[in-house]
């Protein structure tokens, strides 16, 4: 559970439930039509948001949510299991965030690692702070991935990227994890 218990994520369920079983397959076929080579999907992930309580919490669970799943390029597919608003917690992304030159100026910027970073576990890039992102903005404009029905992408998360707050209803979804290829 994260984001005060509104996120639920269950893993493993290709194991014993068809219809999962079938997008992990589907999702690996799409990788090998981009990529022209087989490519294992490693495990898929179900998960359900639903709006963030509007306590005094509130605003902390707004922020930090900008990251990067890691610095090399790595691919996950999504499905949207309904229709997604910029208030039911939309996919964003920061175009061209993923592009070697623009992963260098913002290693560079010293906002992605930091020195403390190799004294404990934690990433900066695994939480920017929003306020660089604000800037960042103006360079790699955000783009919301909103649909008034199922949808799917393939994301490279080396990419500068957040599921948006969830403010109003819910959101269910399918993703597919792989490793770096
Ligand atoms: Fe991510």
């Amino acid at each position: 559970m994260h984001y005060n218990s509104t996120e639920k994520r269950v893993w493993g369920l290709e194991q014993s439930v068809d219809s999962i079983k079938e997008f992990q397959i589907y999702s690996e076929s799409l990788l090998a039509l981009l990529f022209k080579k087989e490519i294992r999907c490693d495990k898929v992930l179900a998960y359900s948001n639903h709006a963030l309580p509007k306590g005094e919490e509130y605003d902390y669970l707004l922020n930090g949510r900008w990251h990067q799943d890691s610095l090399r390029s790595q691919f996950k597919v999504f499905l949207f299991l309904d229709s997604v608003s910029i208030d039911s917690g939309a996919f964003q992304i920061l175009t061209g965030s993923h592009k070697k030159m623009n992963k260098l100026k913002s290693l560079m910027s010293g906002n992605v690692i930091r020195p403390s970073d190799f004294l404990s576990s934690k990433r900066a890039y695994q939480s920017f702070d929003d306020r660089w992102i604000s800037r960042l903005c103006a360079t790699y404009p955000e783009q919301s991935l909103v649909s008034d029905k199922v949808s799917g992408y393939i994301v490279n998360t080396s990419a500068i990227h957040r599921a948006a707050p969830c403010n109003r209803g819910s959101r269910y979804a399918l993703c597919s994890y792989f490793r770096h290829f």
